[in-house]
């Protein structure tokens, strides 16, 4: 199959319109968390097949192959999805927040198209088919420029991608918000513990951060050079379990798409040694006793000077969401996974959402580094 490695223009031109020397232009959006396992699949299986397209893709990229395919963001169990209006009058869309992905593409819900209006320009006169497989997706679409509106600020001229056709999508999503374009603006990224299957707990910040969100000072890395952990939201960090080092200053990403914490895995059969956790296999996560538990060390993640602490609460799966994955309300679930490949390959670590529910994040492309903070939730007992 061929595909169109069209690149899609996204939040780079459209925070382009925010003025760059004052935060005051800043806005939020809320996000909603969406909870859909796919039947016959378990989180640790999904996320794995994640990490392993990262590193695929990048070799894809590094071999200038020109079927590069976008990392895939729909076969995922937890999504976080974005309101975002297009076009005047505005029409809504709920795309999902995707920091892997660098294309904006709407149209995934046959019954919420895009109409173009009166400020829509189609970037061609030869209309411009695109196929590009999103996972187990695919869409073929026409780019057009149009009037994005989010959090209240409308920016005008801003190019999406319209999908004719897309297949693979979760259900009540109309496509993808891709910030892995941005360019020198932060987006800043604040997640809360879930206490349901859809809770309305998080927030994106463009062209700024929310400091409401996050305690103290934001701790910065640059964007790593190792290969692979480069071509996405990578950065070195150590990871120690109790006072045992799992993973000493190597590379790996901070990811919105994927759902828990994985580590290489060497790292990942050690933890689970430490732990004494067996693998569940309804679920594929590692569950605990609740003597386990009472014994559980943090788990701690070390970035440039800062120590992040994921407590033994947080290395928990929510409770309340067990039925959700199939799991026994009575167990306990871990949310440390195994990455899949071992460690000293470029990408040994991939921080999801179980570490992003309990740390503030900030992308911030103009830099080309990232930032973490702790938050309110990071000594949460809510799990
Ligand atoms: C575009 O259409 C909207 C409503 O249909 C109208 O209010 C607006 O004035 C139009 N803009 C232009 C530039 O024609
Ligand atoms: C669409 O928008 C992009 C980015 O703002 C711009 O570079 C391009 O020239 C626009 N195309 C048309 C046909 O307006
Ligand atoms: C969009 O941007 C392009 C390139 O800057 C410009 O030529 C075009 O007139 C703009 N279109 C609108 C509707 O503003
Ligand atoms: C698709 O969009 C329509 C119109 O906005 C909405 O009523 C419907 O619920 C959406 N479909 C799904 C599966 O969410
Ligand atoms: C979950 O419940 C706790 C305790 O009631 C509350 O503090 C927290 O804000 C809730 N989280 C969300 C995302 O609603
Ligand atoms: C991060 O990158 C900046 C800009 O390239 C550089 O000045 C700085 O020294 C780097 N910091 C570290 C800790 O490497
Ligand atoms: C690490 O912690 C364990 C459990 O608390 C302890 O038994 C062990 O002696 C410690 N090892 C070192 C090297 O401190
Ligand atoms: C980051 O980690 C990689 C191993 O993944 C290592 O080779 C590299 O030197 C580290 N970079 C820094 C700046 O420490
Ligand atoms: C951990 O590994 C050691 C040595 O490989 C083994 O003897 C021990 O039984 C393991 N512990 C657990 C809890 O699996
Ligand atoms: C980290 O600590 C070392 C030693 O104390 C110091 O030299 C270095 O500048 C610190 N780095 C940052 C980024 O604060
Ligand atoms: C398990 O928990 C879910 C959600 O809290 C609840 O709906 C369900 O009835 C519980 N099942 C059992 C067997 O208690």
């Amino acid at each position: 199959m061929i595909f169109f490695a069209v690149s899609i223009l996204t939040l780079a031109a459209l925070l382009a319109a925010f003025p760059t020397n004052t935060r005051n232009n800043a806005a939020s959006i809320p996000l909603t968390r969406r909870l859909n396992v796919p039947s016959g699949q378990t989180l640790p299986e999904i996320d794995k097949a994640r990490a392993q397209a990262f590193k695929s893709t990048a070799a894809q990229r590094a071999q200038k192959d020109s079927s590069i395919t976008p990392v895939p963001v729909t076969n995922t169990a937890v999504l976080y999805t974005a309101e975002v209006l297009i076009g005047e009058p505005p029409q809504t869309f709920d795309l999902i927040v995707d920091i892997g992905s660098s294309s904006t593409w709407i149209g995934a819900n046959t019954s919420n198209p895009y109409t173009p209006t009166n400020t829509s320009t189609a970037t061609s006169t030869i209309l411009c088919v695109q196929f590009i497989e999103y996972g187990s997706g695919l869409f073929i679409g026409l780019e057009y420029n149009d009037t994005v509106t989010i959090g209240g600020l409308s920016i005008p001229n801003q190019t999406i991608g319209d999908a004719q056709w897309a297949l693979g999508f979760e259900a009540g999503v109309d496509g993808i918000l891709g910030l892995g374009l941005l360019d020198a603006y932060e987006v800043g990224i604040a997640f809360a513990p879930p206490n349901s299957t859809s809770d309305p707990n998080g927030e994106l910040t463009f062209g700024g951060v929310d400091s409401s969100k996050f305690n103290g000072d934001l701790t910065y890395t640059n964007i790593t050079t190792t290969y692979p952990a480069m071509d996405y939201v990578g950065f070195n960090q150590s990871v120690t379990f109790g006072n045992q080092t799992l993973l000493s200053n190597t590379a790996g990403i901070v990811d919105t798409g994927t759902t828990l914490v994985e580590l290489a895995s060497d790292a990942f059969a050690t933890y689970q040694n430490l732990t004494g956790a067996v693998l569940d296999s309804t679920t594929g996560l590692l569950t605990i006793s609740s003597a386990q538990l009472d014994n559980l060390p943090s788990l701690f993640f070390i970035i440039e000077n800062a120590t992040f602490e994921l407590t033994s609460n947080a290395q928990l799966w929510p409770r309340a969401l067990n039925s959700a994955i199939g799991g026994k309300n009575d167990s306990i679930y871990l949310i440390v996974s195994d990455l899949g490949t071992p460690s000293g390959e470029g990408l040994d670590f991939v921080n999801g959402y179980a570490f992003l529910e309990r740390f503030y994040a900030v992308y911030d492309t103009g830099n080309s580094r990232v930032g973490f903070a702790t938050t309110p939730f990071t000594f949460s007992t809510s799990n």
